[in-house]
């Protein structure tokens, strides 16, 4: 039977993503930064919702995500957080804040005590002992591997990564070495949808994907993509609002699109 968004009917917990992830039903998530757009995620049934440091160029106009603060990321997820009681709520740890394992912690204790369940860190294997402390603290982590936005200018762009042998080894190392530590979520940006199944099927934790085929766990997009805000929207988005008419059809065709394995299809997909 076609799924169909409806309220969500309780808390969603780390616990509830792993059985998702188990019986092979897909969750939906959605980078948003303020309480209406997350209180309709709720009433969409959005599983997850990520304060996104994209808000740094989706909201505040930088070129980049680089300029994010702690102070912008704490403001953001503090309004998310009072526009939504039901959603896992994710927060971004902005550039150089979890640069080392003390640092991490003292800036993802502000994440969490803004409202956040979890934090979400840019990175490999550099950061597994970052992982493991967070995680032994109590603070959940969710990771984000492949095209890594704060990396941007090491990357030489806002590009595919994992194409060559040499880099999607790296990664799914990287992935294995993350998920050991005890990372509880994984993003992965724009990889080849292959790579994205490859590590969708070793991991313990579940897979977010954007840009990363449809074989991921879960699905991300950026509201403002979703909505058809952004100038020049990149290959994996979609603009759900030209069919849907309104902005909460918008987000429940998104949310049904990704549960009836509609979206993502080869048009937003890398090989
Ligand atoms: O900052 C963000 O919104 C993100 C998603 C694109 C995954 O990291």
């Amino acid at each position: 039977m076609p799924y169909k968004p409806s309220e969500l009917s309780k808390p969603i917990t780390v616990q509830t993503l792993r059985k998702m992830k188990a019986d092979g039903e897909k969750f939906i998530t959605v980078a948003l930064y303020d309480a209406p757009m997350a209180a309709m995620a709720q009433r969409t049934g959005v599983e997850a919702v990520l304060v996104g440091d994209s808000l740094g160029m989706t909201v505040l106009g930088y070129d980049s995500t680089i300029p994010v603060t702690m102070e912008q990321m704490i403001y953001h997820v503090e309004a998310v957080a009072r526009g939504n009681k039901k959603s896992l709520i994710m927060g971004d740890m902005p550039f150089m804040t979890y640069a080392t394992p003390e640092q991490a912690l003292t800036n993802a204790t502000r994440i969490m005590q803004a409202g956040a369940h979890m934090v979400k860190i840019e990175g490999g294997a550099w950061l597994a002992e970052t992982v493991k402390i967070l995680t032994d603290r109590g603070i959940p982590v969710c990771a984000h591997l492949g095209l890594t936005p704060q990396s941007v200018h090491k990357l030489g762009g806002f590009r595919v990564q994992g194409r060559d042998e040499d880099t999607a080894g790296q990664i799914l190392s990287d992935a294995a070495e993350l998920d050991e530590a005890g990372a509880d979520l994984l993003v992965l940006e724009c990889v080849p949808t292959q790579l994205a199944k490859r590590i969708t099927d070793s991991v313990s934790m579940p897979t977010i994907g954007i840009g990363a085929g449809r074989d991921t766990d879960a699905q991300v997009l950026v509201i403002n993509d979703i909505l058809g805000l952004t100038e020049k929207p990149p290959k994996f988005s979609k603009n759900f609002l030209v069919e849907a008419g309104d902005i909460p059809g918008a987000l429940h065709k998104y949310a049904a699109d990704v549960k009836n394995g509609i979206f993502p299809d080869d048009s937003h997909t890398f090989s």
